[in-house]
């Protein structure tokens, strides 16, 4: 007799983060993440190595996912993955892993496109937020990725705008390497933000057309003018870090919120969700705050365990596709550079 529950277990692993989730429907059993400290070292992710760290993590997440949701291998009822986008080296071991699961199990196996579940990890059961509804204006900020999304479906997207060079959490991980801070910086720009004066140094906002996003200008303008700086005064950075990371922030989350308010004026749509790791900024969180007031938005943000990469979002999608039968095959292969499919 089939379960009426469905069990998905959910594999990411298309970057640094090894991860396993299991999910009966749409509420997480257990998402389990191992994150990969390697990379800290050279102030960027080696993909090299995470594919390696990826074959040595892969087994024991998915040991303990199973576990923690008490949930034996042969009560699941598929096996979803992340296809792409990402590093191909990374994707290879969910991918191959996912697909040898599913044939030995003999279940279906879905394939998830990454960027589509940072989406719609916004229907995670969750008790502490909302489910938006459709249509929605959707913006994934992350270490990998930055796009403004127009969700008409679950499976109906397209995309509005989207970076031309490097993602938001590149730039801030890239200025914060220039300031002498380690990897990932972000979160450290942040916290030191908060004490600085965000107007001390004006940088300069990049022009991009439409609703495209630009990074690497403003990383080269900062790395300039911490070098004309230092030149003048050694201890500069030292002197004035924290105005320094407030300036760099202040810029980030109004090359953002310009887009975002450009994207709310051009669609007519006041429902917007935020996600990737991103979204834990304080800048861009108060920001958002202030457009709900005045603005009459309605914004989204879903736990921060589901904003990052994870395994339970890849399974909310898991469990969306099984429901209308979405399965593929063992012919199936990842995809480094994968769109957010737009039927
Ligand atoms: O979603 P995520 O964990 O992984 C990727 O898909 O990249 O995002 C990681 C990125 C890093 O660039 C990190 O510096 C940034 O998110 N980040 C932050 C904050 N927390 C994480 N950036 C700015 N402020 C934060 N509080
Ligand atoms: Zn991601």
């Amino acid at each position: 007799m089939k379960n009426q529950n469905i069990y998905i277990l959910a594999i990411e692993s298309s970057c640094d983060d090894t991860s396993a989730a299991v999910m009966c429907n749409d509420s997480v059993l257990s998402n389990v993440v191992a994150t990969q400290k390697i990379h800290e070292e050279y102030g960027g992710v080696v993909p090299e190595l995470a594919s390696r760290a990826h074959q040595q993590h892969i087994v024991p997440v998915i040991h303990q996912a199973l576990a923690k949701a008490n949930i034996d291998k042969n009560q699941l009822s598929a096996i979803a993955f992340t296809r792409g986008p990402g590093l191909l080296g990374s994707l290879l071991v969910g991918t191959s892993f996912a697909k040898s699961l599913s044939l030995g199990l003999d279940i279906p196996l879905i394939e998830v496109n990454h960027m589509q579940a940072h989406i719609l990890a916004h229907f995670i059961k969750d008790e502490a937020s909302t489910k938006p509804e459709f249509p929605f204006l959707a913006m994934t900020i992350s270490g990998g990725h930055t796009q403004i999304v127009l969700v008409k479906d679950y499976f109906s997207m397209e995309i509005l705008g989207e970076t031309l060079d490097d993602a938001v959490g590149e730039a801030f991980d890239k200025t914060a390497k220039i300031i002498g801070l380690p990897y990932p910086g972000g979160p450290l720009v942040d916290a030191l933000a908060q004490k600085g004066n965000p107007k001390a140094f004006p940088f300069p906002i990049p022009k991009v057309k439409g609703l495209d996003f630009s990074f690497s200008g403003l990383k080269t303008s900062i790395l300039y003018f911490i070098q004309k700086q230092t030149a003048e005064q050694p201890d500069f950075v030292e002197q004035h870090k924290e105005d320094i990371c407030a300036s760099i922030q202040y810029t980030i989350v109004s090359i953002l919120m310009d887009k975002l308010k450009k994207a709310v004026k051009q669609t007519g749509i006041k429902r917007v969700a935020i996600g990737g790791g991103v979204s834990a900024n304080s800048g861009i969180r108060a920001a958002v705050q202030k457009a709900e007031k005045e603005k009459g938005w309605t914004t989204f943000i879903p736990k921060f365990e589901y904003c990052t990469d994870n395994a339970a979002m890849i399974g909310i999608v898991g469990f969306l596709k099984y429901r209308e039968g979405d399965f593929t095959d063992q012919s199936i292969s990842a995809k480094a550079r994968y769109n957010i499919p737009n039927p």
